[in-house]
């Protein structure tokens, strides 16, 4: 009998490798999310847990392995046509265009979605603007739930940290992707905007986004994630519960190797 597609995993990745120059960075990484999940994924540093995301969002083309959304297989295809798939990402430095404004920022994450096509058609114009609007909307109530809005008219330049991980957050969420990667939202964060940080990925993931979050927070994975998976050195290490990772010695051992 055939499974029923709910229990199919959303994001299904397996046995990923990429090395550079002899470096196995990820090294036969297999993780599957299913439809609605909100996952942790940490691991000391260098473990490849930035790299993996580049493999799963296509920055990086993998030397092994396979990607499938939703059962489409994405391995063979760049960055761009992931994303319109429904795979976003945010990065772990944010890199806003300093001299745009705020909501510009946001913008620049939707354009060439529908307008490049329809340039050569002079019908479409009216229906370019309109889309525009409706993009303008939607950043605007975006921004709104980030609370951001007060700076929707300012350079990028001059937000904080907190504020560029928020404005991250807004680019991916105006593409309406199915699954966000999120790497580091919260690092370097003051105290004042984490709990903001974190109320918001949450209510994301209610809203129905399936997310894998990399973070190095534990108190903030144990807020957010039912399960967490943790890498080391390019491998799948442990996985499980949060509480029971703490407590694993692998995983502990794991990060008293990366302090020595
Ligand atoms: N573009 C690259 N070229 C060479 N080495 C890289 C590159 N990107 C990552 N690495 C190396 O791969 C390993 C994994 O890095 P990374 O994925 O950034 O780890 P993490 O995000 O878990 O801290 C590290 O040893 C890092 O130095
Ligand atoms: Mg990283």
């Amino acid at each position: 009998m055939t499974k029923p597609a709910t229990h199919a995993p959303l994001l299904d990745v397996r046995n990923l490798a990429k090395s550079f120059a002899g470096l196995n960075a990820v090294d036969g990484m297999s993780i599957a999310l299913a439809r609605g999940e909100l996952t942790g994924l940490i691991g000391p540093n260098g473990a490849g847990k930035t790299t993996l995301f580049n493999l799963i969002a296509g920055s990086l083309k993998p030397d092994a392995g396979s990607i499938r959304l939703g059962g489409t297989d994405l391995t063979a295809i760049g960055p761009e046509r992931r994303l319109r798939a429904g795979l976003g990402r945010t990065f772990q430095i944010p890199r806003p265009f300093g001299e745009m404004t705020v909501l510009e920022n946001v913008l620049t994450a939707v354009q060439n979605q529908t307008g490049e096509r329809m340039f050569a058609n002079l019908y479409a114009f009216s229906r370019i603007a309109a889309e525009e609007r409706r993009s303008v909307e939607k950043a605007r109530a975006i921004l709104d739930f980030l609370s951001l809005s007060r700076l929707e008219n300012e350079p990028a330049r001059v937000l904080s940290g907190g504020q560029r991980k928020l404005l991250e957050l807004a680019r991916v969420m105006i593409t309406d992707p199915q699954v966000i990667l999120l790497d580091e939202p919260a690092a370097g964060v003051n105290p004042a905007l984490l709990d903001l940080i974190i109320d918001r990925i949450a209510e994301i993931n209610r809203r129905g986004m399936t997310i894998l979050l990399i973070e190095h927070n534990m108190e903030m994975i144990q807020r957010l994630c039912a399960r967490v998976v943790v890498m080391a050195q390019g491998k799948l290490l442990a996985e499980g519960a949060p509480a029971d990772i703490a407590r694993d010695a692998g995983v502990v051992g794991a990060y008293l190797g990366d302090a020595a």
